[in-house]
């Protein structure tokens, strides 16, 4: 069964690097929003 993992700041240098890391091992299912979906620093957003 595949891994799901969140991914924030998939655009930015560390998440995306961290995307590509994690899609190199396979058998992940990754997900991520920009911030303009979902703003992190809005606490009834991300419950
Ligand atoms: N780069 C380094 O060497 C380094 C070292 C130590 C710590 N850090 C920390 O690691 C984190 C990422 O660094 P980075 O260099 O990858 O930064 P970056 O290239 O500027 O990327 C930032 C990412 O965070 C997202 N983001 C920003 N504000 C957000 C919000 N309010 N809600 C949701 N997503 C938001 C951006 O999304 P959008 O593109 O959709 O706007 C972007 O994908 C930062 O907190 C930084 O301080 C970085």
């Amino acid at each position: 069964m595949a891994k799901r993992i969140y991914i924030a700041g998939h655009r930015g240098m560390v998440g995306s690097a961290l995307s590509r890391a994690l899609q190199s091992e396979g058998d992940v299912e990754l997900s991520s929003a920009t911030s303009a979906e979902l703003d992190l620093r809005d606490q009834k957003a991300t419950c």
